[in-house]
């Protein structure tokens, strides 16, 4: 009977040590950490849907964060918002980061931290052609669309100390072309990689750039101050900047330099 007990014991304390192992083996080379990278996803090719395939997230950030978590060992799980709510996201918690061609300005910098920038900007105003709108004094008198939050909102706001506009904002970009097509704004100003997407495909829209220099609008990754990942990640964007992976992205994405 001793005999018995002894063996039971033995596969017991077998079995316990079987299980732990399998443990750290999980752990180590097992299921993958999830972040949550928050974006809004109205800003092609950076991040959008196209509807009539899917209602997949795609873009040069989904591209660029699975890269780069995927380095890390992570996966990711992309979150769709309004441009206007992603700090708030990693402020409370809700996302690990934010990639949606977010530029890193000092009043973003007081509430989250970035990583260097990964691609650069210009702001573009797009007007209908018909409206004769060709510089910034043309401007004067119109109705300006900028999307809520973003730093064109700025750039309008600034370009109204000294030609008076009447500055309106949207959630969303297509809104703002909507707005645009239907007369009820005379002009938007829109990041030149995302305009050219609108420009391509409406032939009765126009365009010019309002030079700044374009580090200054340029796009980087957001995270929670104090995140133990902007550093990971910074790491490894430039790793993807030295080898030549970041370039790829941006040629299957913006089809060119930069
Ligand atoms: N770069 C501009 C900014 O940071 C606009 C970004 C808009 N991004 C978007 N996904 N809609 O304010």
């Amino acid at each position: 009977m001793k005999k018995v007990i002894g063996l039971f014991l033995i596969m017991i304390l077998a079995a316990g040590l079987l299980a732990g192992c399998g443990e750290t083996k999980d752990a180590n080379a097992g299921e993958k950490k999830t972040l949550v990278m928050a974006t809004s996803a109205d800003y092609a090719p950076f991040e959008y849907i196209e509807s009539d395939k899917s209602d997949e997230i795609i873009g040069f950030d989904v591209d660029l964060a699975k890269a780069i978590a995927g380095k890390l060992g992570y996966k990711v799980e992309v979150k769709d918002m309004d441009f206007g709510g992603l700090v708030q996201s990693l402020k409370s918690g809700q996302a690990d980061f934010v990639l949606a061609g977010m530029t890193p300005t000092e009043k973003r910098k007081k509430n989250v931290d970035f990583s260097d920038i990964y691609y650069t900007a210009q702001h573009m105003v797009i007007s209908k052609k018909d409206s004769g709108i060709a510089t910034v004094e043309d401007l004067e008198g119109k109705t300006v669309g900028v999307q809520l939050g973003s730093i064109q909102e700025g750039k309008a706001d600034e370009i109204n100390e000294t030609v008076a506009i009447k500055v309106e904002n949207r959630n969303r970009i297509p809104e703002l072309i909507q707005e645009l097509k239907a007369g009820r704004f005379d002009a938007v100003i829109i990041e030149d990689t995302v305009a050219k997407g609108y420009l391509d495909k409406e032939a009765d829209l126009s365009s010019f750039t309002v030079s700044d220099d374009p580090e200054e609008a340029g796009s980087a990754i957001a995270f929670p101050k104090d995140s133990e990942l902007t550093d990971k990640f910074n790491k490894e964007l430039q790793k993807m900047k030295d080898n030549g992976e970041l370039q790829e992205l941006i040629v299957k994405w913006f089809g060119g330099e930069n």
